[in-house]
């Protein structure tokens, strides 16, 4: 990924299955300064849980073992908006096909919240009230909403966006980075989310056209008085000083030896800031928003992954069995899918072995490299024998459901030695 050194990179980042992100670097920076950050997913619960939903528990572990506090969403206001499906039935899929493989896929039940968007009010609060912060056309721009789309795709991105930026009130953990990580058809939501949080800040960090680092105010309805501006437009000259000196004390937690405080510009410059410094002074600055009554709300951090492609060539989907692998699909049933599975070889031994298959689409030899092979040798190994012909397609498929079995088995051991700690993953307002 761009910009960013990952410690222990897992296999999904390694082969660029994980292959973008936004602000990465302020978690990795919170990590390596020993700073508390959280991580924030989501998951409809619309129907069976399989290998691709199983992707983003991976991510989530990954931050976990990293030291994150990890808070799940259950979005079942979502699922029952969008699908059709009832809060009672998404409850029930989501303990039996969701959670009940989180400790089996490596969650430690201890330091998991799962929470439903429908029993936690605070996210539904913040949902709502920062639908302040956009409008229709902004909906239109970012998901191509037009005027017969159906508002329950309104209101479910918003919920969404009270999902992402709940775990920072102080009820919830209080103010530290988050990251979300997803699959890529979920930025559009992180776009949102990032400007309405952004929008509602009362402080903004900029680059200055000399050097170092500009704080200017962000007068809103919500702060004109406190910051000082009277109804009658006129400025309150000491309100306007006690702002900025605040600025100045909050700054100087930081050490720097020069803080230039400009309240008729309306500015602060710190001429020994440089860029890396800026999420630190954006934190101090969301610290001294709460402490005079704003939100302090830091944009999400988000880490994107590629879909792995449908065994049959298509999209993945829980509605296509014939699609994808189902967490409780048994034995028989993965190894007929998987021979049925769409393949990157040639149509006869003599043509695969003259011309080679080509692994890049062979779905065999993806699942084995998105879910089942660890090792990255042997992978290459597989993928170079492919191309030259050494391994037929029927053969890779053979691979495949060997490693796949032997996954499905240790994952079906693990399950059942872990299900009893499902209500142990539950937030005491979801249980
Ligand atoms: N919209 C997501 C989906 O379609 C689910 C979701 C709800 C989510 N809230 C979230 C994902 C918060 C990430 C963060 O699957």
């Amino acid at each position: 990924m761009a910009n960013v050194t990952l410690p222990n990179p897992s296999h999904l980042h390694r082969r660029g299955i994980i292959f973008a992100h936004r602000d990465l670097d302020v978690i990795l920076d919170a990590k390596n300064n020993v700073k508390p950050f959280g991580v924030l997913t989501g998951l409809m619960p619309s129907g069976r849980m399989h290998l691709g939903h199983s992707m983003v528990i991976e991510q989530v572990k990954w931050f976990q073992e990293m030291g994150g506090d990890v808070t799940i969403a259950v979005a079942d206001l979502e699922s029952q908006a969008t699908r059709g499906i009832s809060l009672s039935k998404g409850r029930e899929i989501a303990l039996q096909e969701y959670v009940a493989n989180y400790a089996a896929l490596g969650l430690d039940p201890d330091k998991t919240n799962v929470y439903f968007q429908s029993r936690r009010s605070v996210v539904q609060r913040m949902g709502f009230q920062l639908g302040k912060r956009t409008n229709l056309n902004e909906f239109e721009a970012i998901y191509g909403f037009g005027g017969e789309t159906n508002l329950a795709h309104v209101q479910a991105p918003l919920v969404q966006v009270g999902d992402i930026l709940h775990p920072q009130t102080e009820e919830f953990g209080g103010l530290r980075p988050i990251v979300v990580p997803v699959g890529v058809d979920q930025d559009p939501h992180l776009r949102l989310t990032r400007g309405i949080a952004s929008k509602t800040n009362w402080f903004n960090v900029n680059d200055y056209s000399g050097p170092g680092l500009l704080i200017t105010l962000s007068v809103q309805d919500e702060n004109s008085v406190l910051l000082g501006q009277q109804p009658n437009g006129r400025l309150d000259k000491s309100k306007v000083a006690e702002v900025f000196s605040g600025i100045v004390r909050k700054l100087s937690d930081l050490g720097f030896s020069d803080i230039n405080s400009n309240p008729k510009q309306g500015n602060v410059v710190i001429p020994a800031a440089t860029k890396k410094d800026k999420s630190r002074i954006k934190m101090k600055m969301l610290e001294y928003e709460r402490e005079l009554g704003g939100m302090g709300l830091l944009s999400p951090s988000s880490t994107y992954q590629h879909f792995a492609v449908g065994l049959t060539g298509d999209k993945m989907s829980s509605s296509k069995p014939k699609t994808t692998i189902f967490l409780s699909d048994d034995i028989d049933s993965i190894t007929k899918k998987i021979r049925k599975a769409y393949s990157g070889g040639q149509s006869t031994v003599e043509e695969h072995r003259r011309l080679g298959g080509n692994p890049d689409i062979d779905v065999a030899y993806q699942y084995m490299m998105y879910f089942f092979e660890k090792d990255d040798s042997y992978l290459a190994e597989i993928n170079s024998n492919y191309r030259n012909g050494k391994i037929l397609a029927g053969e890779m498929k053979q691979l495949c459901i060997d490693k796949a079995t032997e996954w499905m088995n240790g994952h079906v051991e693990r399950r059942n030695q872990s299900e009893h700690l499902v209500t142990e993953f539950l937030a005491a307002d979801s249980i």
